[in-house]
């Protein structure tokens, strides 16, 4: 099983950028911490992050035959972007929206998700525990989807 985690714009600035709200984990942090468990549980991961619409949009249509689930904190464009909405819908492999804030205890713009219609789930407010928790999920639907040996 191969999952592809796809981070959006600002998420470079993890550990930095406004920690009270994202916490004092950088990116690469979280990445190790996903890597780590992912080993673990005996799949593959890919790590990105992109500051462009564009190119989260032609990730997840690569993504195709690549990767058997995607987990996508699409940061800002979760509430703006119809590309990626489509993009997610296009390729129809299964995907979890995360962040790492609870968006929905927050300003008001933060409440509508663009993508999550074409999601198969949210997982929110965890902190970097919403990676771990959609890596786990991910794997817990996979193993559902095969039919028993
Ligand atoms: C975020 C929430 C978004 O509203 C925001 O624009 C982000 C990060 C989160 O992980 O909490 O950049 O996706």
């Amino acid at each position: 099983m191969r999952i592809l985690f796809l981070n959006g714009p600002n998420l470079n600035l993890l550990g930095q950028r406004e920690p009270h709200v994202y916490g004092r984990a950088t990116l690469a942090d979280i990445e190790a911490g996903v890597r780590m468990r992912a080993v673990r549980m005996g799949v593959g991961v890919d790590f990105r992050q992109s500051n462009v619409e564009g190119e989260l949009v032609s990730w997840i249509q690569q993504a195709k035959g690549e990767f058997d689930f995607i987990v996508l904190n699409a940061a800002a464009y979760t509430h703006t972007s119809i590309a990626l909405r489509d993009a997610i819908s296009a390729v129809g492999l299964p995907t979890i929206e995360i962040h790492l804030s609870n968006v929905q205890a927050r300003e008001q713009f933060r409440h509508h998700s663009c993508i999550a219609p074409v999601c198969s789930g949210l997982i929110a407010g965890f902190g970097a525990d919403s990676y771990y928790l959609a890596l786990e999920a991910a794997i817990n639907v996979n193993a559902e989807k095969r039919p028993a040996a």
